[in-house]
């Protein structure tokens, strides 16, 4: 369903709006509404099992973000004053957030300069006795560097969370993400893959143990402990189960697009198209290009205001700062200087607008409004 506003305004809310939803969705709404939309019923356990099984992890329960599903896991780590949790420096702050919250300390690491992922390369030397987690961000639906990642944190016996709230669907050497370190939260909010009516969540993990804990715990703790109240209603998980049959078909058109971005864009001087590792299945959450200022001939952020001004293309620029470079991080004693290739990075972003909604004319027209701009300098 295309909204009355797509035409006029469809650079824009490409940006806030990830996901297309269809007559089924309203058909598995009417039925939960006739069963009275209880919360976290039925549908929700049939959305928890389906996603399991898809991500390939044992568990999976379903939540009202990605920061409720993070904020189980964070109670279930049991962090203690004084514990450090490393996260890349190029993220969205919601990665390290509710983890302060719980009383972490944040240590800021580097992000690869080509995939905006943690680097592996850089991680050992963040870790001390008290490290006790490390946040990888499969950023933009690009696949970290799982096997080093992993082989690292094991040999230091840390838990690895993966932030897979831009990757449902994203692959690693053949696999789906979901069963890989010790948990994975997703985002369904409205500009992810996929989303439930605009906001919601899933945490999956291997670990039995926690998996129960983290049930009781999304229920007030079911008097056994102090919980808290994530749930996610029945009437998102009915339209849940629908997107994510849909999201594969979706994460196709996106790659699509993006492969078709990358060879138009390929003789554009001064725009870098995203890097992808071998093997593996970037679900382009996100299309994030580099600019080389110099061979573009003007600041990134002039060249963002003309696309706009001129062209009405809405570009964006995501992560600049770093995380660590935020007031809110500031105020914790982080800042300028920390992870200086990621503040680099994250200062040459520029995040084009896709989704499933585009089809290949839009991309033509894109490009072309690309490279009016540019050739205007
Ligand atoms: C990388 C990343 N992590 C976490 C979140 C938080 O997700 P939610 O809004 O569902 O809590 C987002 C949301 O944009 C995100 O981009």
């Amino acid at each position: 369903m295309l909204s009355p506003r797509w035409s006029e305004n469809k650079w824009k809310l490409a940006h806030s709006f990830g996901t297309i939803y269809g007559v089924e969705e309203a058909q598995a709404m009417l039925e939960v509404l006739n069963n009275w939309a209880p919360t976290c019923g039925a549908r929700v356990k049939e959305f928890e099992q389906r996603f399991a099984e898809y991500v390939g992890a044992e568990h999976a329960i379903a939540t009202s973000s990605w920061v409720g599903a993070a904020h189980l896991a964070a109670i279930v780590m049991d962090i203690q004053p004084g514990d450090e949790i490393i996260v890349p420096a190029i993220t969205f702050h919601a990665s390290a957030n509710i983890f302060v919250r719980e009383g972490a300390k944040i240590v800021f690491t580097e992000s690869d300069p080509r995939t905006f992922n943690l680097d592996p390369t850089k991680l050992e030397e963040k870790i001390t006795p008290s490290t006790k987690a490390v946040i990888t961000v499969h950023m933009c639906g690009q696949p970290c560097d799982m096997d080093s990642i992993l082989e690292i944190a094991r040999r230091h016996n840390l838990i690895v969370i993966q932030d897979a709230a831009h990757a449902p669907g994203a692959e690693y050497h053949g696999k789906k993400l979901g069963g890989m370190g010790d948990f994975a939260f997703y985002s369904f909010q409205q500009s992810k893959n996929m989303s439930t009516l605009g906001e919601g969540g899933m945490v999956v993990t291997n670990n039995d143990e926690w998996a129960e804990k983290m049930q009781k715990l999304r229920s007030h703790g079911g008097g056994e402990y102090a919980g808290i109240n994530p749930r996610m209603p029945d009437v998102q998980g009915a339209v849940g189960v629908i997107q994510l049959a849909r999201v594969e078909r979706h994460n196709a058109i996106r790659r699509k697009l993006a492969y078709t971005l990358n060879e138009l864009l390929a003789d554009v001087e001064g725009i870098a198209t995203p890097y992808e590792i071998p093997d593996v299945k970037h679900v382009y959450h996100l299309y994030n290009t580099l600019v080389d200022e110099k061979a573009l001939g003007t600041t990134r952020d002039k060249f963002i205001e003309a696309l706009w001004e001129k062209e009405q293309i809405k570009a964006i620029t995501q992560y600049d700062p770093t995380v660590n470079c935020l007031p809110a991080y500031k105020a914790m004693g982080h800042g300028e200087g920390e992870c200086p290739v990621s503040e680099k990075t994250a200062s040459r972003i520029v995040t084009l607008p896709l989704c499933p909604r585009f089809n290949e004319s839009d991309m033509d027209e894109l490009v072309e409004g690309v490279k009016r701009v540019i050739g205007d300098w």
